[in-house]
């Protein structure tokens, strides 16, 4: 059969399509900014019919209204990664979490998560009959491989995405046509402070090197500090509008790359429509599955990479709290040791952290003596390279436990610095 009458069979409505979601099963719902809101939304309604189901997402950017009160019954939701949206229903015990590497998600889907129903949304099919994946291919494609059945919302405005992200239309079982304006991830202020902390990661940005950067104000000042720069690459587990501007003036041309030159590789996007028209048929930005992306192993292959994350605690040992506010899990670890391994095993390669020295209106440091009671330490003491905050940057690999504290006391608030240099005396009986 052709896949154009495999398309017209298997054409329903989202409310006859979630039907097909049975009580108990375990839905995984597409990420970030390509969750098929159209799908979630027919789910949540159907409720009544529904009672059990596990809900698998990572960063939720719906309403995720199958977390409101009065939907316990119906809904469970698993999560691979703390958010706005789904720190709370985590910290009241409404929600569960599952930590997890980004990069070994897709593993999870084939074996210990397995997936009843995947929920996701594509691009209309091109002539052969593909679909792309567009803007969320990381645990996605996995998610579509692995499930029993797979429910697509198909969107004339999902970006046609090129790389490892397409998906036949017969190996979807239901298909939705649905347009809608994909979600937007408008990029955040950038302030002064962060303005400096970007100033000082370029200065450990050379020219030809690859890059992967987070989200948020950070990697955004950051690339605010490139524009001197010249032949970045990129490679990161995902991508905002913040690279554009460097895109469009030669900053960023994937030239000099070890791996796939001449194109950016990323596993999903999170931005705002000039970053969906940028990506759209594009062949120098591919987009491939997270066990790709952010395998240590393929990050590595990538000459003179340079990973950039950020943390919210480090104590004076080195040991990097990025997930949780003492016991309370506020994020995930993602991609960021994927990333920080990937970058200490390539040619050339560095990892930095970049945080504010301080948080809540500088009552808080983020550089302690010792971690909060029940902090989950993300990034180990032997992984950590370089920490940067606006106070400079501290190298701390190959370093003494003694000279690591001193460095990091050196980048630490001056409002903290006597009681870091009292807990230096305290910690090693030597001053500071
Ligand atoms: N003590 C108490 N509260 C703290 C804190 C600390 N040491 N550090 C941060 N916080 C609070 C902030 O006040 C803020 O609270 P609010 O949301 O109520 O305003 C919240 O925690 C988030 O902190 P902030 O510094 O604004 O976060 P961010 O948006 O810059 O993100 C991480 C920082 C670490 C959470 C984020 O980079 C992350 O999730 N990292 C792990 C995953 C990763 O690196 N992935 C790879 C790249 S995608």
């Amino acid at each position: 059969m052709c896949w154009e009458q495999i398309y017209k069979q298997r054409l329903t409505t989202a409310d006859k399509a979630i039907l097909n979601i049975k009580s108990g099963d375990r839905v995984v719902l597409g990420h970030a900014a390509g969750e098929p809101l159209h799908l979630v939304d027919a789910m949540v309604n159907n409720k009544a019919q529904l009672f059990d189901v596990e809900i698998v997402h990572m960063v939720p950017m719906g309403n995720t209204a199958y977390l409101a009160e009065g939907m316990e019954n119906h809904f469970h939701h698993n999560s691979l990664f703390a958010g706005m949206k789904t720190r709370k229903a985590i910290m009241t015990g409404y929600a569960d979490y599952t930590p997890s590497f980004f990069s070994e998600i897709p593993k999870l889907f084939a074996g210990p998560l397995r997936i009843d129903v995947a929920l996701i949304q594509v691009s209309p099919p091109d002539e052969h009959g593909y679909c792309s994946l567009g803007v969320s291919v990381d645990y996605t494609k996995s998610a579509a491989e692995n499930a029993k059945i797979v429910i697509a919302q198909i969107n004339k405005n999902m970006p046609r995405c090129l790389g490892d992200c397409f998906i036949h239309i017969s190996a979807i079982d239901f298909l939705v046509r649905h347009d809608a304006e994909i979600i937007q991830h408008p990029s955040p202020n950038v302030t002064t402070d962060e303005l400096v902390i970007g100033n000082y990661c370029a200065q450990l940005i050379n020219d030809g090197d690859t890059l992967q950067l987070g989200i948020g104000a950070i990697p955004d000042a950051i690339l605010l500090s490139l524009k001197n720069k010249k032949n970045l690459g990129i490679h990161s587990e995902m991508l905002s509008d913040g690279i554009l501007d460097l895109v469009e003036s030669g900053v960023i041309n994937n030239k000099c790359k070890s791996l796939n030159a001449g194109k950016s590789v990323v596993s999903f996007l999170m931005g705002t429509t000039r970053l969906y028209n940028y990506v759209n048929n594009n062949p120098a930005v591919a987009l491939h599955p997270v066990d790709y992306v952010n395998n240590p192993i393929i990050i590595a292959q990538n000459d003179n990479m340079v990973s950039i994350n950020s943390c919210v605690q480090i104590d004076l040992l080195g040991q990097v709290v990025s997930e949780t506010i003492g016991p309370m899990q506020i994020s995930g670890v993602g991609g960021q040791v994927d990333f920080i391994r990937g970058a200490g095993l390539s040619k050339g390669g560095r990892s930095i952290l970049a945080m504010c020295s301080t948080t809540n209106n500088k009552k808080i440091s983020k550089i302690v003596p010792i971690l909060d009671k029940g902090a989950v330490v993300t990034t180990t003491r032997n992984d950590v390279e370089y920490i940067v905050t606006e106070y400079g940057i501290a190298h701390l690999k190959g370093q003494t436990n003694k000279q690591r504290a001193r460095s990091l006391i050196s980048i630490s608030h001056p409002l903290y610095k006597n009681q870091l240099a009292i807990n230096f005396k305290q910690m090693f009986n030597e001053d500071y």
